[in-house]
């Protein structure tokens, strides 16, 4: 590297060249004034162009984020509305509507109490500003063996090798700074999942119930995967860019005329210019292609789901039509998207080329009057071309930027989500010592759904005693499943309290309430895991992990090992997503057997047998009777001849308890709710032998 332009040229040379560019001058002065013109006007040009889109598209004045997009959308209806468009509200820049996104992504570069990840951060840094500067240097080496060979100087195969050592460098250096920043990005994905994961799984029942599952999981995965590619984005891709340019531009200053500098500079404010609002305004038509992609997916999907009905109603050929209808839009998108991306191009490509030809022609004109050597040419054209290879990408890392940010706010959005049921602060723990405390008690007990709207309980009390059995009962919708979820704590009452134990649950923490209950849920949900890994779950809030004696024990227990047997897996059987593969009744004893085997005091029945024939449910209800014992139970049946031998019933209708007694009192009531729900289910046993056996149970009473 001895001859660096500087270092090489002598005074003389200096003071040479210093003569000769005053003779040219002025013939360079012309040549500037008009590359000048050019690209103010091609500035100007850009600027009007996009100016008219942001006007005209409407659209295109919004960004990829969704919140920007409603924000526009409602921004534009109040303007219907008052038809004053000067009332609407001025339009937040992108960047500062995500300043909290962006403030976010620090501390996950420079994670606390990761001193390894701080080291691989700043070993990144250390990597990119060495292959930036060796990118820098490198066409130095190139113009020192291009002036060697023009001069016939035959000492240029060390600046060759050199500028091929460099080159390698480069490339070293940026793998190194990718693989070293992995470390980091890969981190911060991790951590921002858990957080989010753990968050959404803590929210309370009001969030799961209303969410759309499909709609969580893409903001957590694309959440978290955008969140470490912005990281990577901002600092490794878009940063190093304007760090290069600033490098070339201050070197080309200091080496040469002033103007190779200021045109590389203007070029690229040109191009910035340019591709920035192009890139925004091609973002609607990336939003059409987006939208269609999800409705022609969401055809193809729901079509595949629906596959049964599609044949039995011989609907093959109107689903094709309306499958061909999604696909001609996502075309349609598609092809505006490319269409518009070749006109991003084109625009990107007459910039470059623009700024490549002003230079090398001053250069050329340079070279002619010896103000510069043929090196100092190449010198300038690789300059130019190197830099301008990274902002062909500027316009996809802008793009990509945004979407990735639109990505993180909606999982920042999760994050933002409050649970509404809350432990007090310093709420204790429900305490029991033994199954004998576990009295459960409803004492006028308020509750809605929503508060703006229908009552669903209305001054409920009743007591169950440890050792007791009661049941609930009453038509579809009186709010019996309701009780179970306010046992639970999952929604919190409006008025009256519910005891457990004597301790008022809304002062206990909501684990150790749900750790003293089990629950055989109406609509039993399974893993899609094995059977064993299913029944075993019960245990897992314990910390504990439930053996195979254990599990095989529930199963028995629950009725349920002759099936288990007859699988050719055993308990390894796999029960499909969301327990398909197994039937009703089959499922319902998959949840007995797991609430069994979590043993806790108190035990909640929600229409436990609903989905099983006469015979199971019989012995349904033996392992459900051996295991009430000793517990506090709660059992809520349609089929009232599983529940008759409770020990109080009581009858719920439109959230009242209307009656309540045991099975001999209530059914002695005549006109009453109970007995004429009795005599309408006996009424309605098909079977002949289902009448007799009915009539035989209540004969006995
Ligand atoms: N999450 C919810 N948000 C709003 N309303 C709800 C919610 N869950 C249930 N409801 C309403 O509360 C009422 C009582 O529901 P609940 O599930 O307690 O009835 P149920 O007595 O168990 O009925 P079934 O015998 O059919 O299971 C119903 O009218 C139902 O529509
Ligand atoms: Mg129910």
């Amino acid at each position: 590297m001895r001859d660096v332009p500087r270092a090489i040229k002598s005074d003389a040379t200096r003071n040479e060249r210093r003569g000769r560019r005053v003779t040219h001058r002025r013939v360079d002065v012309h040549v500037v004034v008009v590359v000048h013109v050019v690209v103010v006007v091609g500035f100007v040009v850009v600027v009007v162009v996009a100016g008219t889109m942001r006007a005209g598209g409407g659209v295109a004045q919004t960004s990829t984020s969704t919140s920007t997009t409603v924000r526009v959308e409602l921004g534009a209806k109040a303007q219907k509305a008052t038809g004053d468009a000067k009332k609407m509200p001025p339009k937040e820049s992108f960047w500062r509507v995500h300043k909290e996104e962006l403030r976010e992504l620090v501390p996950y570069l420079w994670p606390a109490g990761e001193p390894l990840l701080r080291v691989m951060f700043a070993a990144s840094v250390v990597f990119l500003l060495a292959s930036k500067a060796a990118n820098v240097i490198a066409p130095i080496a190139l113009k020192t063996a291009v002036d060697r060979i023009s001069r016939g100087d035959g000492r240029y195969l060390t600046p060759i090798v050199v500028y091929g050592g460099i080159r390698f460098g480069v490339s070293l250096c940026s793998e190194l700074k990718d693989n070293c920043f992995a470390y980091v990005a890969a981190h911060a994905s991790r951590k921002i999942s858990l957080r989010v994961f753990t968050h959404v799984m803590d929210l309370s029942l009001r969030f799961h119930i209303n969410r759309k599952t499909g709609a969580v999981i893409r903001a957590c995965a694309r959440g978290s995967e955008s969140f470490a590619n912005l990281l990577r984005y901002i600092s490794f891709q878009v940063a190093p860019i304007f760090l290069e340019v600033g490098l070339v531009c201050a070197y080309l200053f200091s080496q040469y005329e002033w103007y190779f500098a200021v045109i590389t500079a203007s070029v690229i404010v040109t191009y910035i210019g340019f591709t920035v609002p192009f890139t925004e305004w091609r973002n609607k038509f990336r939003r059409e292609m987006t939208v269609a992609d999800d409705a022609f997916n969401q055809k193809a999907t729901d079509s595949l789901l629906n596959f049964e009905t599609i044949k039995l109603f011989c609907a093959e050929p109107h689903i094709g039509e309306t499958y061909d209808a999604a696909l001609r839009k996502t075309q349609q998108a598609t092809l505006k998207t490319q269409r518009s991306l070749a006109g991003l191009n084109l625009g990107q490509a007459l910039i470059i080329a623009f700024g490549i030809s002003a230079s090398l022609a001053l250069a050329a004109k340079r070279v002619i009057s010896g103000d510069m050597t043929v090196g100092d040419f190449v010198l300038v054209n690789t300059y130019i071309l190197q830099l301008y290879v990274p902002l062909n990408f500027l316009g996809t890392y802008y793009r990509m930027i945004k979407q990735c940010m639109v990505d993180v706010e909606s999982m920042f959005k999760l994050l933002k989500e409050e649970k509404d049921i809350k432990d007090e602060p310093g709420a204790k723990d429900l305490v029991l010592k033994s199954k004998e405390d576990a009295r459960m008690e409803f004492d006028d007990v308020v509750f809605a759904y929503n508060p703006k709207e229908r009552l669903i309980l209305n001054r409920v009390s009743f007591t169950v005693d440890p050792g007791t059995k009661v049941a609930l009962v009453g038509r579809s919708g009186a709010g019996k499943s309701t009780i179970s979820k306010l046992l639970y704590r999952l929604y919190d009452i409006q008025g009256g309290v519910i005891r457990i134990a004597g301790q008022d649950v809304k002062h206990c923490t909501q684990r150790s309430i749900r750790l003293h209950i089990g629950i055989v849920p109406q609509d039993c949900v399974l893993f899609n895991e094995s059977i064993e890994y299913n029944i075993g779950f019960g245990k897992i809030g314990t910390g504990e992990i439930a053996t195979k004696e254990e599990v095989s024990t529930a199963a028995e227990h629950a009725q349920f090992d002759e099936f288990v047997k007859r699988q050719p897996l055993g308990y390894d059987t796999l029960v499909g997503e969301r327990g398909l593969r197994l039937s009703g009744g089959e499922k319902q004893r998959v949840a007995i057997a797991r609430a069994l085997l979590k043993n806790p005091p108190i035990m909640v029945y929600d229409e436990a047998t609903s989905s099983l024939d006469t015979h199971t449910e019989k012995q349904i209800m033996m392992a459900i009777n051996f295991a009430a014992q000793g517990r506090t139970n709660l059992v809520i049946a349609h089929r009232l001849s599983t529940v008759m031998d409770s020990d109080q019933i009581l009858v719920l209708k439109e959230g009242e308890i209307v009656e309540r007694g045991d099975h001999v009192a209530l059914h002695a009531k005549e006109g009453g709710l109970y007995r004429d729900m009795w005599d309408q289910q006996l009424n309605s046993r098909s079977s002949k032998e289902d009448r007799v056996a009915s009539a035989a149970t209540l004969n006995a009473f």
